[in-house]
Parts: C-alpha cells; structure tokens; sequence
C-alpha cells in the first residue's frame, strides 16, 4: 500500500497519456501552446509498466486524462491493456469530447468504464469563444455516444470563468432534470500559461450555487453529504441527476484525497496545485530496477504535499494545465 506521512492511502492514479489537445480552451493554454516532442512523453509499453507497477503498489483505480487523451495514437489499445493489469479495477477518462462519437464504443470495448466530457456552456457561440477551436455539436455528439456506449454514469465537467459563462451555469445544472447526469462545477485553478485570466476571472462554487439556486430552486444535499471523488453534490427539485461543485480553490478536499498524478513525461506529480514531482520515466528508460522504481514512487507519496498556498499567492507555475490533467 501506499501511504503518506498523514496517513491517506494513495491508490487513485491519474495517467496523463499527451499534453497535446486539439482544442485551446482559454482556461488551459496560450493559443499558440507548443507541445513536446513524442519521444519526451511516455511510450505505450513504458504506461504499461508503470501501470503494473503502480497496481503492484496497491493502486486500483485509473483515470485517463491529457491534454486530451483521446488524440493520444492507440489510446484504445492502452485502455485495453490498463483494464487487463491486475489489480486494476476501474478505468475511466477526462475527456473534451471532439473524438467520442468515434472512439466511444472501441473504448468501451477495450474496458473503458466511465467518461467525464468537459462543456463549459449549451450557447454553440460561447463555446467556440471558450474551447476558441471546439464545435458544441461534435462534443454533443460525443456524449450521445458515450452513453449509448455505456459509459456511465456521464459526467459532465464545467470550468466556470467571469465574462465567459457565468450565466449559463443554470442551463448546465438545468440538464441533470433531463438526463441522469452529474453535471460538476469546478473552480477555475491558476498554473503556468494562462495564469492572468485564471487568477482574475475565477468563481468560487459558492457564487455558482448561489446563481443556479435562484433561478432553479433551493438544492438539496445529495450523496448525504459525502463527497463523490472531489464533488460535492446537491439536487435539483425534480432532478434526475446531481449538480457537484468541486471546490479546490476555497476549500481544498486534502483530507479525502487518494489521488496520485501521473504527467505525460512520466512524473508522479504529487499534488495538482503544488509543484512537487519524482521523475519516473527517466529511471524507467536507465533501466532502473523494480525495486528501485518503487523506492523512488513510495517516497514521493510519503512525502505528498498537503493544502495549497494559493491564499499566500504561491502558484504552481513549473507546468501548463494541460500537462497535468487536472
Ligand atoms: N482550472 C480548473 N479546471 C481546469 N480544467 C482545465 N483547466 C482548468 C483550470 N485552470 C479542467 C478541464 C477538464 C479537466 C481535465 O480540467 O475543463 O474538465
Ligand atoms: Fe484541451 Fe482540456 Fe486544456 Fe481544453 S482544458 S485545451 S480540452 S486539455
């Protein structure tokens, strides 16, 4: 097992398969993002083995993100192998979307379980103004099929930012009284690359559940009050599904997380919101042992950092969103 100093037991990894994305959401990255070379991200077997090992060490969940994980070459043929890695027991993707109405079914197949689709707004004008390359439609598309799939329960990821799409936090939360849905409000988080917007354009959850309220009626807790991953969830009167909020920003779940962080370039990032890293792949390509792998992986955890220090104005600035995941 993996265990930290504070006694949390880390057993939720979350692999970043590209830092490339064929979208620019203006939260994320610059437009003019450049990415690194494939031969600097991990290769399909090096994911593998770092999977087995990781599973070796007590970790049984995984979730796929990038980037955008779906532009990754052979993304099915790694869900295929990740799902058969023993010890494994879960596998599901943080994905934008664009590719899923193609990709869905061979990745259900191939042992996907679960999708979380980022949209940020129903309006298709905002959408394009937000994503600045993405079409609403294609990304609809994607969910329809995901959920024909059978990826489910949907999730649905929204970053809210001022003067983008505050407003259309209640047609989102509105879409849980039509659909079995978990439609997640997320705070918006700063890094390196577009740190200006997300620093003064963020909105605390508590202001999004203020707007969804008045418009749609008081919510009720759902889950009772347990967090769901890092949501905290509420239903609408007539809901169907649940709104979650996941609020990192202004009150960081520290104490519920399990979770380890996995970047393109193979370093078990420890904390989202803090810069601490452990290279893995360059051991991995120096032929390092497995016992040596696993020294170098229950260390970082031990160490894994807790609470952000973002109220002292320390950003992590040594990565761009998209190289972790979120
Ligand atoms: N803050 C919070 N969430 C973000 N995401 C991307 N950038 C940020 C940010 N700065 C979200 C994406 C996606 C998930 C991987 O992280 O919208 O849902
Ligand atoms: Fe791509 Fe996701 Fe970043 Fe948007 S948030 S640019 S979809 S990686």
């Amino acid at each position: 097992m993996a265990i930290d100093r504070f006694g949390r037991n880390i057993h939720y990894l979350r692999i970043s398969l590209t830092d490339h994305c064929n979208l620019r959401c203006v939260y994320c990255m610059p437009e003019d993002m450049t990415f690194r070379p494939s031969a600097a991200l991990m290769q399909d077997e090096e994911v593998l083995q770092l999977t087995s090992l990781f599973a070796n060490l007590g970790f049984d969940k995984i979730r796929l993100t990038g980037g955008e994980p779906t532009v990754r070459a052979n993304v099915v043929d790694i869900v295929r192998g990740i799902a058969a890695t023993p010890g494994i027991s879960s596998v599901s993707m943080t994905t934008n979307g664009v590719l899923l109405s193609r990709l869905a079914e061979p990745l259900a197949q191939a042992g996907l379980q679960r999708v979380n689709v980022s949209i940020d707004t129903l309006d298709p004008e905002k959408f394009k103004r937000l994503t600045r390359w993405g079409s609403l439609d294609d990304v609809w598309q994607g969910i329809v099929a995901a959920e024909a799939a059978g990826l489910t329960p949907i999730k649905i990821n929204a970053v809210v930012v001022a003067g983008y799409n505050e407003a259309d936090v209640v047609d989102l939360a509105a879409l849980t009284k039509a659909h079995p849905w978990q439609v997640r409000f997320i705070e918006m988080m700063p890094f390196a690359g577009a740190t200006e917007i997300q620093v003064r354009q963020a909105v605390t959850a508590g202001r999004i559940k203020e707007s969804i309220e008045r418009e749609l009626g008081v919510m009720e807790i759902a889950n009772q009050g347990r967090l769901d991953g890092e949501a905290l969830l509420f239903r609408l009167p007539d809901g169907k599904g649940d709104v979650g909020f996941i609020s990192s920003v202004s009150h960081p779940f520290c104490a519920s997380c399990t979770r380890a962080r996995l970047t393109a370039d193979g370093r078990l990032r420890l904390c989202l919101l803090r810069e601490n890293e452990v290279d893995l792949l360059t051991p991995v390509r120096e032929g390092a042992t497995l016992d040596e792998l696993r020294d170098l992986i229950l260390n970082g955890i031990w160490e894994k950092p807790w609470g952000h220090e973002l109220a002292k104005g320390v950003i992590p600035m040594n990565r761009v969103m998209n190289e972790i995941g979120g």
